[in-house]
C-alpha cells in the first residue's frame, strides 16, 4: 500500500484522475500533486505544488521538501503533449520541422527524464516503490506499421530508453524501485480530442476506466518488471 505519493501533470485527464482515485483509495496516505498551473487541494491528503518541469532547482528543492517526510512508494507522470495550438502530428515528412521536434522532446522526453532525476533517488529502498511515466504505444518501434506522428512517436520512443536506462541504473541502488513506462489506451481528453473519430467503436476509454485499470496493472508489478512498458490491460508492449 502506497503511503507517500507524488503525481506529475495533476491537472491533466489521466493525472487528475489518478490524483482522485489514489487519494479515495488511500485516505490515509500523503499525495503531492504536481502541475504547472495552480490547484486547489480537492481533499485533505493531497498537497497542492505548482512547479515549472523544466526549472530543475525547483525540481530539486520539491524533492527535498517531500523526502523530508518520507520516501516515496509511488511516482506517477502524466506529462505530455501530442498537439499544440500551433502544432499538428506529422502525416508526411513534408510536415517535419525543429520546432516541433524539439517541443514535443521537451515536454514528452525531458520533461519525464528531469522528474526522474530528481524523484528516482527519493524513492523507498525498504519496499517496492514505482515510478512510472506515461508513453504511448506509439512509442513503440516494432509495432509501428501506420508511420506518421513523427515527432511524438520519436519523444514517446526516446522516454522508453530513458526508463529503461533509468531502471538499470536504478537496480544498483535501490533493489526494490520499479521503473516502467504505462500505456493508457486512447481516453478522451484534451490530447486525444482531434483524432477521436478514427478510434473504433469501444476503444475509447474514459480517465475512469483507463486510470483503474493501470492501477490495477502496477499493483501486479515487481522489480523483475523494471524497464518494460506496460498496457492498460497488462500486456507487456515491446519497445
Ligand atoms: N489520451 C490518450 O489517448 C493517450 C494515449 C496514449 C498516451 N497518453 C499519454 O498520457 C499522458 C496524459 O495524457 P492526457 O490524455 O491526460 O492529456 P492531457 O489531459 O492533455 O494532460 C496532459 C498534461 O500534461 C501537462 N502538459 C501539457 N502541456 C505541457 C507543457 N507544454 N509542458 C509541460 N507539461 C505539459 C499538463 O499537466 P499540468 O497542467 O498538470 O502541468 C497537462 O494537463 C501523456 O503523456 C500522453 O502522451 C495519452
Amino acid at each position: 500500500m502506497p503511503n507517500h505519493i507524488a503525481i506529475f501533470g495533476a491537472n491533466g485527464t489521466i493525472g487528475s484522475e489518478f490524483t482522485r482515485v489514489l487519494s479515495s483509495h488511500y485516505p490515509d496516505a500523503i499525495i503531492h500533486a504536481f502541475s504547472r498551473r495552480p490547484q486547489e487541494s480537492a481533499a485533505k491528503n493531497i498537497t497542492t505544488h505548482q512547479i515549472d518541469y523544466l526549472d530543475e532547482a525547483a525540481l530539486k528543492n520539491a524533492a527535498k521538501e517531500v523526502s523530508e517526510q518520507a520516501p516515496l512508494d509511488l511516482v506517477i507522470v502524466a506529462t505530455g503533449i501530442l498537439h499544440t495550438d500551433d502544432i499538428m502530428p506529422e502525416k508526411s515528412l513534408r510536415d517535419l520541422s525543429a520546432d516541433k521536434f524539439m517541443q514535443l522532446y521537451q515536454v514528452n522526453t525531458i520533461v519525464p527524464a528531469l522528474i526522474a532525476k530528481y524523484f528516482v533517488p527519493i524513492l523507498n529502498k525498504q519496499q517496492p516503490a514505482l515510478f512510472a511515466a506515461l508513453s504511448a504505444r506509439v512509442g513503440s518501434i516494432s509495432d509501428n506499421h501506420l508511420g506518421g506522428w513523427y515527432s511524438y512517436r520519436a519523444s514517446k520512443a526516446a522516454l522508453n530508453m530513458i526508463i529503461r536506462n533509468v531502471a538499470i541504473e536504478t537496480r544498483r541502488t535501490n533493489k526494490n524501485a520499479i521503473i516502467c513506462a504505462l500505456h493508457p489506451g486512447t481516453v478522451d481528453s484534451a490530447l486525444s480530442e482531434p483524432f477521436q473519430k478514427n478510434v473504433p467503436e469501444g476503444k475509447l476509454f474514459t480517465a475512469e476506466f483507463s486510470v483503474s485499470q493501470l492501477l490495477q496493472v502496477i499493483d501486479k508489478l515487481s522489480t523483475d518488471d523494471s524497464g518494460k512498458i506496460f498496457a492498460w490491460d497488462g500486456s507487456e508492449i515491446q519497445p
